[in-house]
């Protein structure tokens, strides 16, 4: 356990971080901040959902505070701890009191990842009271107006493993985001990785002749980050087949067979 509080705490951002919607996501985003409604966003690795985030934060300009959950996230990682100095103990708020006091939104990334009584402390803060209880000081918090909670998950993975409480899903809207289809993903490698359009449509095609290969098995499909990555490698020099080889098919999977079949598709892409 560090003394670090977890989370990264986010200042408005001054430029717009870019982000091309799917579908309505932004005016249901947006109407949920209004109604004060937490949100869930579901959808697959390295489909845009912190992009949104960040996106939907400065549009609102909201301070943005971001929390990676893994399994040893603790409900005193959320809310602080005290603190042991040489004149006595303080009290130190973590990242989801901060954001409750300030009125920031609060992203707890891949939510599915904490143990459940870390998520239960989020109950109180995604229904009607709106507030946060610190039981260490018997502090009853109030959320700030902007006060907005935001949760992650990849609903196809380890789905038999993990997944949210009833009672917890149930406090959210949930807004699906998938991968975009090509002209849309064309655009975003392109905005991303300033390649050139043939290129950014190519790796586009790519991804989703790639994406097929799910129903063969391929549990985590290329992300438009893998893209993205490919992208950048043959903008700076990297021959087409060797910069997908190592940016978009080597993630995936170490499985040969699979490996093989992704090689031929990038060949036929990429001819
Ligand atoms: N709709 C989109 N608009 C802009 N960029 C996007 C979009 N979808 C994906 N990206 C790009 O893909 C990258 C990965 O997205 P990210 O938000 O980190 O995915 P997730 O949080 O779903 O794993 C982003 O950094 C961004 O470059
Ligand atoms: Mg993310």
């Amino acid at each position: 356990m560090s003394n670090e509080p977890a989370g990264r705490i986010g200042t408005k951002t001054a430029s717009e971080p870019f982000y091309l919607p799917l579908g309505n996501e932004v005016a249901v985003f947006e109407q949920c901040h209004a109604q004060q409604l937490a949100v869930m966003l579901k959808g697959p690795t390295g489909c845009g959902k912190t992009r949104f985030v960040e996106h939907m934060a400065w549009r609102l300009g909201r301070p943005l505070v971001t929390v990676s959950c893994h399994d040893d996230l603790t409900a005193s990682d959320l809310i602080g701890r005290f603190l042991i100095r040489h004149n006595g103990t303080v009290w130190q708020d973590g990242p989801l009191t901060r954001a409750v006091r300030e009125g920031a939104i609060c992203y707890l990334d891949e939510v599915v990842e904490a143990r459940q009584d870390t998520v239960v402390v989020l109950h109180s803060l995604s229904d009607y009271r709106r507030m946060l209880p610190i039981d260490k000081t018997g502090e009853q918090v109030p959320a700030a107006a902007g006060f907005q909670l935001v949760i992650s998950y990849n609903p196809g993975y380890q789905r038999m493993l993990k997944d949210l409480k009833p009672s917890t899903r149930q406090r959210f809207v949930a807004l699906d985001l998938d991968f975009p289809n090509v002209d849309r993903e064309t655009e975003i490698i392109e905005r991303e990785s300033r390649t050139d359009h043939a290129i950014a449509h190519e790796l586009a095609i790519l991804g989703q002749r790639l994406r097929q290969l799910r129903d063969r098995g391929l549990v985590e499909v290329p992300s438009t980050r893998l893209l993205i990555a490919a992208a950048r490698l043959i903008e700076a020099g990297i021959p087409a087949r060797d910069a997908c080889r190592a940016a978009v098919i080597g993630p995936l999977t170490d499985d040969e067979s699979l490996l093989g079949a992704m090689q031929d598709l990038t060949d036929s892409t990429f001819t």
